[in-house]
């Protein structure tokens, strides 16, 4: 399955086309038990995508649906690039991956450079091969963490923080406040917006009672968000998101916030518990091994600087 490889780029996709790549999308997340674009760039691409937004598609001889698709997205002083490749083209040889990157990076060339993040899952040898070619090493590393559920008896013997469900048109600028207190340090969960947790509410996956928020004289001052897989093999339970306002850390309620979100997925009847962290968040990554996780798989963030070019 070689031949000559096409890229297209887009501003902006027809339905005909985003109908496409999702397909490839769901075929790539079936193979690689993961979504190949994360839910920001996802939105990005099915909405019509923000300022800054670029896809290219890949096309290949004989073929007439898309082999490949990366995604450019232009963020607060640096940019984005996530790419997927369709499982049936990936075979020795093949340049549809490489071709897509160094597209990206012309893309990002001619637009002013910068700085750069590229996104892999499941990373190895092969991710980091392909971002060596336009000059990217690696930087941030994502586990991903399970559990099986529900908890043992024993964990969950002391008594739980009390939690409500979220109440959408009235949590939102109180929960803003802790979520972008706590990640103040996080590059991507530290500026979240009205309209961000708007899109996020809007969402299908989107369940209040999902949304554990515990509150002290008032305030919110901890959360357990969970986001419930239910097309994954097996379902997967997810802490989505998870915070202690940092005037309240190191008592326990972390700790206990798990637990609640943990508890609650499993009497949905969920069996595997998964999370996403920084690997250099060891606060939260102690707390999670503490808690019974285990690292299923790392994926790897590529980073570096590309430099301007003409458009020639
Ligand atoms: C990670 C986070 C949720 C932990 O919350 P927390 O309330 O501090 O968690 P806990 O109190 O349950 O446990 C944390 C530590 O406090 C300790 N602790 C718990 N109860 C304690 C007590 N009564 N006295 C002293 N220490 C205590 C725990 O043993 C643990 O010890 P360690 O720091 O040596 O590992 C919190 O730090 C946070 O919101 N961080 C920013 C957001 C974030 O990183 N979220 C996770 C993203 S995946």
């Amino acid at each position: 399955m070689s031949g000559v490889v096409r890229i297209e780029r887009k501003e902006r996709l027809a339905p005909s086309e985003v109908g496409a790549i999702n397909q490839l999308l769901a075929a790539a997340a079936v193979a690689d038990d993961h979504a190949p674009l994360d839910e920001h760039a996802w939105l990005d691409l099915v909405q019509g995508g923000r300022g800054g937004f670029g896809g290219l598609v890949a096309y290949q001889d004989g073929h007439p649906h898309p082999v490949g698709y990366a995604q450019v997205t232009r963020g607060a002083g640096s940019w984005g690039i996530e790419y997927v490749v369709d499982p049936h083209h990936r075979l020795p040889g093949n340049t549809v991956g490489a071709e897509l990157l160094a597209e990206a990076g012309r893309l990002i060339a001619e637009q002013g450079g910068g700085h750069v993040h590229l996104w892999t899952s499941r990373s190895g040898p092969a991710s980091e091969r392909a971002a060596a070619t336009i000059g990217l090493r690696p930087g941030r590393a994502l586990y991903q963490m399970r559990r099986p559920l529900p908890i043992e008896a024993e964990l969950l013997a002391g008594p739980l923080p009390e939690t409500r469900a979220f109440v959408p048109g009235q949590d939102e600028e109180r929960w803003l406040e802790v979520n972008n207190r706590a990640f103040d340090w996080h590059p991507e969960q530290g500026e979240w917006d009205l309209a961000t947790l708007k899109e996020r509410e809007a969402a299908a996956w989107f369940d209040p009672e999902g949304f554990r928020v515990h509150e002290q004289d008032g305030r919110i001052v901890g959360f357990c968000w969970t986001k419930v897989h239910a097309d994954h093999d097996p379902p997967l339970g997810e802490i989505y998101v998870i915070a202690v306002d940092p005037s309240v850390t190191r008592r326990g309620l972390g700790g206990g916030l798990t637990l609640a979100g943990l508890d609650h997925l499993a009497r949905r009847g969920l069996r595997t518990g998964m999370l996403y962290v920084d690997a250099t968040n060891t606060r939260a990554v102690k707390l999670y091994v503490d808690l019974g996780f285990t690292v299923n798989h790392v994926d790897q963030a590529y980073v570096g600087d590309i430099p301007p070019i003409g458009r020639g």
